[in-house]
């Protein structure tokens, strides 16, 4: 059954458990993910960006959901949409049939200028009364993902903010997270303290100077009733990354979030974890290994099927790390 991002995070933060959000762009990712939802009896939030939109296009993505939640009625979801940069994207996803969207207000509608406090605010404010009206939930977003190593946004999948951010602005500060929860009422708030998005988030294994976990305990402090929400979570697997350049890929040394500071963090109020890189490295490492294993098959069943097992794995992982199976 589909349900709003509000019901599923209410009932997260009641049983201290954490929900990953994975994104999707196309069947085998729509398929993997419920299948592991499945195996370990968990709700899921499943997430399309503008990007994802584009690629799949609004009438197959909405039918695609439709096939998914109908062929597990027993599980809960939530579609989210991830980014939205305006009212229109925000308000055409609610005609799609999404229960949840994020209007990041961080940034401007480019998406990649840093936004100031009162832009922010405001347009979040104006898609919290739009998707209230409609039954639907809003995430908002305060501070600008990017890394605390070298001071830039998000670079590698072309959005986010491109020049060199002060420390103030990839931190979130507590006390500017409360006045925006009051002044906007979001029902969840994604806030930056270090993480980036893709698969080059660090050059080393993160410690507490470039992966600032205790913004969020200082925000939960603050506020304990509000659902936080950590972008860039994927924790980029070593092994993944090994099985990628065994097989004729070039991924560079680096490091993600481990999951040992996810589970931090959901102690910490974080309900909604963001997942998307660990998803396309499964899928691209599977899909290398089945070229070189099979170079004479050539029906994408074959190989897209390796991807989906692959895929399954690494959401089965998550759901079992984040406390969230066992919780349909
Ligand atoms: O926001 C980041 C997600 O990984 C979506 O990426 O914009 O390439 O679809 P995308
Ligand atoms: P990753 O790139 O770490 O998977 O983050 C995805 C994300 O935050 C989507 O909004
Ligand atoms: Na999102
Ligand atoms: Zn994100």
């Amino acid at each position: 059954a589909r349900i709003t991002l509000r019901q599923l995070l209410d009932h997260a933060a009641e049983n201290g458990y954490g929900v990953p959000a994975f994104n999707i762009s196309n069947m085998e990712q729509g398929l993997a993910i419920m299948a592991a939802a499945q195996a370990t009896n968990s709700p899921v939030i499943i997430q399309a960006s503008r990007g994802a939109r584009a690629y799949a296009g609004d009438r197959v993505l909405a039918r695609l959901i439709d096939g998914l939640t109908e062929t597990y009625p027993e599980i809960p979801v939530c579609m989210h949409l991830d980014h939205g940069n305006n009212l229109a994207t925000c308000a055409t996803a609610i005609q799609n049939g999404f229960t949840s969207v994020m209007m990041d207000g961080s940034l401007k509608a480019d998406g990649k200028t840093p936004a100031d406090y009162v832009y922010n605010r405001d347009i979040t404010r104006a898609v919290v009364d739009m998707a209230h009206a409609c039954g639907v939930s809003v995430e908002g977003e305060l501070g600008v993902l990017g890394s605390l190593e070298t001071g830039m946004g998000d670079q590698e999948d072309g959005h986010g903010a491109t020049e060199k951010l002060s420390h103030d602005q990839l931190l979130t500060d507590p006390a500017e997270a409360e006045k925006f929860v009051q002044e906007t009422g979001v029902d969840a708030l994604a806030i930056a303290m270090g993480t980036s998005h893709g698969a080059y988030k660090f050059t080393r294994k993160p410690d507490g100077a470039i992966l600032a976990m205790h913004v969020i305990e200082e925000i939960h402090r603050r506020l304990p009733n509000t659902h936080l929400v950590m972008h860039g979570s994927s924790s980029v697997p070593e092994d993944l990354q090994q099985i990628i350049n065994n097989y004729g890929g070039d991924i560079k040394p680096t490091w993600g979030v481990p999951v040992e500071e996810i589970q931090r963090g959901i102690k910490s109020g974080v309900r909604k974890v963001n997942i998307d890189t660990d998803n396309r490295l499964a899928a691209t490492a599977a899909i290398r290994k089945s070229f070189a294993d099979e170079p004479a098959e050539f029906d994408p069943r074959k190989y897209l099927k390796a991807a989906m097992g692959m895929m399954t794995e690494v959401c089965k992982a998550r759901f079992e790390a984040f406390g969230t199976a066992g919780n349909a």
